[in-house]
């Protein structure tokens, strides 16, 4: 009987240890963004741990009785006021867009923290929470709610990192090799590039520790009490940061022990698709050409001139044409393509006569164009786009064309150089066997780390050097000094001596002279 309540206390204690209390907060108000971090706070519940997120996309679902969701939807607008599809595009310079990021990242941070139901968790000394989860997306405002809870914090991103993002993590990114993800550069820079990419990096050091970083600071301080280490030192103290750069995409590079590289978080299996759709599908004898530019840039909003390209190159095809287009009316469609206000666009991918993908090349619709093997058209318009699309068309997964000054006949050739010629496939298909031969699928990597996080509370151990030394000591400026001052030293005594040397030869063959 004892052994019997002894096993029973054993396993309530491991099953209490299991059940952890997690906070996740996911600001920004971006679909594709946000499908990523909706796997992952929905699987963290179905595993039994008490989940609470803060977010402008809710599941809104019932069944996940172990997940509390602070719907932040009604602030979206707000946050979005900064015209977020306009900024990000690529005729901007880099050095505008950071700027407005973070400004969408303040309203982002004001409107959660005075949202009244999470004040009542961020302000109450007795909420305890075992992990916070905290979308990074180039501000760390939010990552001071570690402080505040007393809880370790794992940044989660739905791209690759930032210039600061390594910077806090103490990880490599010499601007010679990995340039911005918001530069259009990728692979070998050339000299020019190199020379943006250095100086992009010199900037952004100067306006993130004199202007952004002090002003997350402030905001931080505002909500959440003076009594706090500064905000760069936030920074600096997270436990892991989860990104989406995969070397099989990105270029591969090395990484500290707490940068946890994950991939295909969003995709699902197929689902079977809605009837009419499929009959769509079966019946498109020439095969199905998918257009979509994802949930930040709407087709609706695009140019007219692109508009009247896309309709004419469309109509001389003998494809039919998939178009997510989120309005009823398209001026001008042709006969072969089908609009459809929303797709369910992994499902689509699937589906064996699509034949190739007109995306605008975002990180999550690229990640399932090669998940599913359909070659891609990359039509890039914003934020890491033109990045991707240079890389798809440098691996060989498909070709990329410029949507503002694509003509008909180049669209068209383009269309039909992806779908028929075989090797865009192949490659694709290719790169796909290599994504998806991992150790552990990426969600159990996820979740592993996060329960290695509140196991082990926090990741002091694995924090990298780095961060705690200073530029003088990383690039061994003080070294240099020294050695450059001994040898002048040393080069300056050898003078002196054999100056010295020399007099007192003189000296002698002068007085030996006299002796004569
Ligand atoms: C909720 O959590 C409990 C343990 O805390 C777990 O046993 C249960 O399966 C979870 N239910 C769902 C639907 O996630
Ligand atoms: C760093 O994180 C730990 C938890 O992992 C926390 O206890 C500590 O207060 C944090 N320190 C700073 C300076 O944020
Ligand atoms: C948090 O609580 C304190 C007192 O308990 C109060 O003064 C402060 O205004 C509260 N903060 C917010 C953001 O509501």
């Amino acid at each position: 009987m004892d052994k019997y309540l002894l096993l029973l206390l054993v396993l309530s204690l491991a099953s209490s240890l299991q059940c952890a209390r997690i906070l996740g907060v996911f600001q920004m108000p971006t679909v594709s963004h946000q499908s990523v971090f909706q796997s992952l706070w929905k699987e963290l519940s179905l595993r039994g741990h008490d989940v609470t997120v803060v977010t402008p996309y809710p599941l809104k679902d019932p069944r996940l009785v172990n997940l509390t969701e602070i719907d932040m939807s009604y602030a979206s607008d707000s946050m979005k006021r900064h015209g977020f599809q306009f900024f990000m595009r690529k005729e901007f310079a880099v050095h505008t867009k950071i700027p407005k990021i973070f400004a969408i990242n303040y309203d982002a941070a004001d409107a959660i923290f005075s949202n009244t139901e999470f004040i009542k968790i961020y302000n109450n000394s007795n909420e305890k929470f075992d992990v916070i989860l905290v979308q990074t997306y180039i501000s760390p405002i939010m990552y001071s709610l570690g402080y505040k809870l007393g809880a370790p914090v794992i940044g989660v991103a739905s791209m690759g990192g930032y210039v600061g993002s390594h910077y806090a993590m103490g990880n490599p990114n010499p601007p010679s090799l990995y340039s911005e993800m918001f530069l259009p550069y990728n692979g070998k820079l050339t000299f020019y590039e190199r020379f943006c990419s250095t100086l992009y990096y010199i900037w952004l050091r100067f306006y993130l520790t004199f202007v952004a970083i002090p002003r997350c600071d402030e905001i931080a301080r505002k909500y959440l009490g003076n009594d706090m280490p500064y905000m760069g030192e936030i920074e600096k103290n997270l436990s892991l940061l989860f990104l989406t750069t995969n070397p099989i995409f990105y270029p591969p590079r090395p990484t500290v022990p707490t940068i946890i590289p994950l991939q295909r978080l969003h995709i699902k299996p197929p689902k079977p698709l809605p009837k009419d759709l499929q009959t769509i599908l079966d019946n498109a004898k020439n095969g199905v050409i998918f257009f979509s530019l994802g949930s930040n840039v709407q087709s609706v909003n695009m140019p007219d001139r692109l508009r009247i390209v896309l309709n004419e190159a469309f109509s001389e095809l003998p494809y039919t044409i998939l178009w997510k287009y989120e309005s009823v009316d398209l001026p001008g469609k042709p006969s072969n393509v089908i609009i459809k206000k929303w797709l369910p666009q992994q499902d689509v991918l699937a589906h064996p006569n699509i034949r190739a993908f007109i995306s605008q090349t975002g990180l999550q619709s690229t990640e399932e164009a090669i998940d599913r093997g359909v070659p891609i058209i990359g039509m890039p318009f914003i934020a890491d786009q033109s990045m991707n699309t240079r890389v798809v068309a440098e691996i060989g997964i498909g070709v990329g064309v410029d949507y503002e000054t694509v003509t008909k006949e180049e669209l068209k050739n383009a269309i039909i150089e992806v779908a028929e010629n075989e090797k865009y496939k192949r490659n694709i298909e290719k790169l796909r066997d290599l994504m998806l031969d991992e150790q552990v699928p990426p969600m159990e990597k996820a979740i592993w780390w996060i329960e290695y996080v509140i196991r082990h509370k926090g990741t002091k151990h694995l924090r990298s050097p780095t961060v705690d030394i200073s530029w003088i000591e990383y690039f061994l400026i003080d070294i240099a000094f020294v050695v450059l001052l001994i040898s002048t030293i040393i080069i300056y005594s050898i003078y002196k001596i054999v100056k010295v040397l020399r007099n007192c030869n003189k000296a002698t063959v002068k007085k030996n002279g006299k002796n004569d």
